[in-house]
């Protein structure tokens, strides 16, 4: 792996935390010639506690950093951020492409059966107007009545983000926020949130072995894929930054991910919009 600080033409993918992994994993298997910049906003995670404005804030801050480093398209590997910061983001820079994380709920609609669909996803999703539209364009894509349950799930982040991926504090936790899909009846969720598939057995084991789980990261991975031509000046990289310890990150992607060796820069916002929130 290599790690360089000047100024090049790269991708920037950011989080709350370590979620976005999830996407920057496919990322790296499908563009393996472009240079990548990670920032985890550790500081300020988990998002889906926070009010729309800090996100916002937030998203701004991280993006101009982005920019500045040379990222000439940026991918928001977080539901939360997409939901309340990917108009402010695409308003502010127009030119810029921005690859956003929503639930899959057309895919889901496509694959139900029985009509039930469940979406986990943080507070802040679940409660975003923008969620309630999309379900709204989707729902009536079918002949058949769709619901969608959603069930916010307070608290699920921060374990993930402490490094738990299978306590049985986690599980009951788990299990409390999928007894309302259960008592649905669904037979497709949706993981809208980038941390959750790192705990995919426990909503797999909670909802079920019938319920099919489905995840998002591999088709905006896609989506960015689409939008980036590979040049031959191209120099394959990875930068990973954080607002938190990055010494406790660097252990967390050693141990889940299993990237040994991986240098982990601290980044704090110039910005005063970002640092009053
Ligand atoms: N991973 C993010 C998401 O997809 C944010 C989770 C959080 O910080 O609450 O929503």
């Amino acid at each position: 792996m290599q790690i360089d600080s000047s100024p090049s033409r790269e991708i920037g993918v950011f989080d709350s935390g370590v979620g976005g992994f999830t996407v920057l994993r496919e990322l790296r298997t499908l563009l393996p010639s472009a240079r990548l910049r990670y920032l985890a906003d550790t500081a300020y995670a988990p998002y889906g506690n926070r009010s729309p404005d800090e996100i916002r804030a937030r998203s701004i801050a991280i993006s101009e950093h982005l920019i500045e480093r040379g990222a000439e398209l940026i991918v928001v590997a977080c539901n939360t951020a997409t939901a309340h910061a990917i108009e402010a983001l695409r308003e502010r820079w127009p030119a810029l492409p921005f690859v956003g994380t929503e639930p899959g709920i057309k895919p889901a609609v496509a694959a139900t059966r029985n009509g039930r669909i469940g979406l986990l996803a943080t507070p802040s999703t679940a409660a975003s107007a923008r969620l309630r539209a999309l379900i709204e364009r989707h729902i009536g894509d079918r002949q058949v009545v769709v619901q969608v349950v959603v069930q916010g799930c307070a608290g699920v982040v921060d374990r993930i983000e402490a490094g738990d991926l299978g306590s049985a504090e986690l599980q009951a936790l788990v299990d409390r926020y999928c007894e309302p899909l259960r008592a649905a009846g669904v037979d497709t969720a949706l993981l809208g949130c980038t941390h959750y598939p790192f705990i995919e057995p426990l909503w797999q084991a909670a909802l079920g072995p019938e319920v099919e789980l489905l995840r998002i990261e591999t088709a905006v991975a896609r989506r960015a894929l689409s939008l980036w031509t590979p040049t031959e000046g191209d120099i394959p990289a990875l930068d990973i930054e954080t607002s938190g310890d990055p010494v406790a990150l660097q252990r967390w992607i050693g141990r889940v991910l299993g990237w040994q060796d991986t240098a982990v820069q601290a980044w704090q916002p110039q910005s005063k919009t970002a640092s009053s929130c």
